[in-house]
């Protein structure tokens, strides 16, 4: 556990005074029983002490915006009193969708088994659901409670609570709806393509994947480094340059401009590679003299760097989307160190003339010195994540890739754990996780590719998504409504908002379909849709002709048709989505409760009459609240909302 007592925050106890005393230094620590709940002891109370709420300060003290974590809290006291001597259980409490109510807690069924055979007043599960219910404090947040089957406890939330909640946000703004996370800063190793080998579709999807975990992450107010680990070391640099000065014997002049296109560069130095043994010696003795710091290589392997950045930075601006380069030979000084430190534990061996990891449960260990003494992948990535943890002091480190990686990942993690850098238990902190996506297919099932069976070039894709989607508005005559500079600038948000919100709805470890056809379609699950929907709301305020900042000031929300109270209980419901997205890693969870939260604004203003209507003033700060809410969930998938279409 980091920190210690230094992150000692929430409290909770049936016989704790209201706060904790300030002073702990006088408290006895009476046992730890779990990475992130503490049970102190004083003279007259016992307290037990999340000691991972942290963030939670920072952002979000109350969890004013969370209903779940504000029933937890309920169902804590309950829990305690109902069951004093089972002072460790959590508290089970998620949304449902059933018609008996809006929360559920679960614990009365997992409890039984614990409690039976004790010395116990109940008879069974029901009843031990009976007793949860009945011994909830009193809250103003909760309008019925009711037990069903073998012991649910079902609450029904206060719609006037909704209400109030949802005013509130719109007056304090959607930042009070943050998640409180427990953590303070957290690297996010995503897009990291390689220098002249092209960025494909797959760096793609890291990009947008990881981009929107970055997004949801720095909305719940955790600092996050943005990391591209480029591949800017390795063999192939002795090839390039090499093919460099034979090709251009003036590049340091004209270098740039004549390598120009470094895709088709790097191909035809691996044809001559390949091809001619002479100039492969050369390439390989180029290595060396490269990773031996002679000046001429250096700069050449800068300048070629330097194209490919510029590339890469192109794509970025066009998506949006911030980086910072750290690539693999930053951290190659460090290595040699870092495997020291490893070798002081035990953990590298030699092995075949290789120097090795050798880990349970995989049969080939890991490599971390070649037999030619090069480090590699593994080496760069063990000396990064040490990196990482001692001196960026990040307390998650997520890498986005495609699924294909995995084994890398998991192997280097079990090393870093072996080393004593990682806990045992995976979801404690310092923590690493693997993102893990799977392949864009295209239409014939395969690979995507384009048809001369190249891979697609990123700059390409997004040209042709902006061309299509301007297309679309221009046959629905919005050159002549819009000016020049609207046009491109919509016809981007939709085009690039297209290709991440098809990228992002499903779950990331499935394979995907890239079709344009299907997610330019403004029918269905897609950001066209969506951004529609947006629009739609923007222009009902509009119409209304009212002053909407006058209104939540002076006006209130109220929620008595059941499309209201539907509605407005989808609205609260965006923290706690939020919160599960980022901490599972999963941005199709998002997408999810935005396509609902549209669904049901459609339900709400098909059924509730908005403008010219009694509760007009209500019903235009609903429409406020989604609206905002919408443009929440657009900002953190990287997509520009539109406020016409
Ligand atoms: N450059 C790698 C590739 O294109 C991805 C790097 C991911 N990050 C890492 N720390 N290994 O496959």
């Amino acid at each position: 556990m980091r920190g210690g007592l230094a992150l000692l925050s929430t409290v909770s106890s049936p016989h704790a005074p209201p706060s904790p005393p300030l002073c702990f230094r006088r408290l006895r620590l009476h046992s730890v029983f779990s990475s992130d709940i503490l049970r102190v002891k004083s003279r007259k109370s016992v307290w037990t002490i999340r000691t991972r709420a942290v963030a939670t300060m920072a952002s979000d003290p109350e969890n004013i915006g969370n209903a779940r974590k504000q029933l937890v809290k309920l169902f804590e006291t309950s829990l305690r009193t109902t069951v004093p001597e089972e002072s460790d259980v959590e508290p089970l409490v998620a949304a449902c969708t059933a018609k008996f109510g809006d929360y559920q807690c679960n614990n009365a069924m997992s409890l039984w088994p614990k409690i039976k055979g004790k010395k116990t007043e109940f008879r069974g599960p029901p009843a031990v659901g009976q007793a949860l219910m009945k011994n909830l404090p009193s809250s103003e947040m909760v309008e019925a409670c009711s037990v069903a089957g073998p012991g649910f406890v079902n609450v029904t939330l206060s719609k006037n609570w909704i209400a109030k909640n949802i005013q509130k946000m719109l007056i304090d703004g959607i930042e009070t709806w943050a998640p409180g996370l427990s953590i303070k800063r957290v690297v996010v190793d995503f897009s990291s393509p390689n220098i002249a080998k092209e960025m494909h579709v797959g760096h793609l999807r890291s990009t947008i994947i990881g981009d929107t975990l970055a997004r949801m992450l720095e909305f719940s107010n955790v600092e996050v480094l943005r990391r591209n680990h480029v591949g800017d070391w390795g063999t192939q640099f002795g090839m390039l340059i090499e093919f460099l000065f034979e090709k251009f014997p003036d590049w340091e002049s004209a270098g740039e401009t004549a390598i120009g296109d470094l895709q088709a560069f790097y191909k035809a130095s691996k044809q001559k590679f390949d091809e001619d043994p002479v100039f492969k010696e050369r390439a390989q003795k180029a290595v060396v003299r490269l990773q031996g710091g002679e000046l001429r290589y250096r700069s050449a392997w800068a300048q070629i760097c330097d194209i490919s950045r510029r590339e890469f930075d192109g794509v970025y601006q066009r998506l949006g989307v911030s980086l910072e380069e750290k690539g693999e030979s930053f951290y190659n000084p460090y290595i040699p160190s870092v495997l020291e430190k490893l070798s002081g534990l035990g953990l590298v061996e030699e092995s075949e003339g290789a120097r090795v990891i050798f880990l349970e449960g995989y049969e080939r260990p890991l490599i971390v010195v070649k037999k030619d003494g090069g480090y590699n992948y593994a080496s760069t990535d063990l000396t990064a994540l040490w990196y990482r943890l001692n001196i960026e002091k990040a307390e998650w480190i997520i890498y986005v890739t495609d699924v294909g990686q995995s084994e890398h990942f998991q192997m280097f993690f079990k090393a870093a754990k072996r080393a004593g850098w990682l806990p045992d238990d995976d979801k404690a902190y310092p923590r690493t996780s693997h993102v893990g996506f799977g392949l864009v297919l295209g239409e014939d099932g395969k690979r995507f590719r384009t048809r001369s069976t190249e891979v697609v070039r990123l700059a390409d894709l997004l040209d042709e998504a902006k061309a299509r989607s301007k297309a679309v508005l221009v046959e629905r005559g919005k050159d002549k409504e819009w000016s020049e500079e609207d046009l491109d600038k919509i016809a981007e948000a939709v085009g690039y908002g297209a290709v991440k919100y098809a990228d992002l709805k499903n779950n990331r470890t499935t394979n995907y379909t890239f079709n344009f056809d299907q997610m330019l379609n403004d029918k269905g699950n897609t950001a066209v849709y969506l951004l529609y929907a947006h629009a739609r709301i923007c222009s009902i305020i509009r119409k209304s002709g009212k002053d909407i900042e006058e209104l939540k000031k002076t006006g209130s929300v109220a929620l008595n048709h059941q499309d209201e109270r539907a509605l407005g209980l989808h609205l609260l419901q965006f923290a706690e989505t939020v919160e599960e997205a980022c901490t599972n890693l999963l941005p199709n969870v998002l997408c999810e409760y935005l396509y609902n939260l549209s669904e049901n604004f459609t339900k709400f203003y098909s059924n509730c009459q908005v403008v010219g209507s009694a509760d007009e003033t209500s019903r235009l700060l609903l429409c406020e609240a989604t609206a905002v809410v919408m443009r929440k969930c657009f900002h953190l998938l990287g997509i520009v909302p539109v406020h016409k279409l």
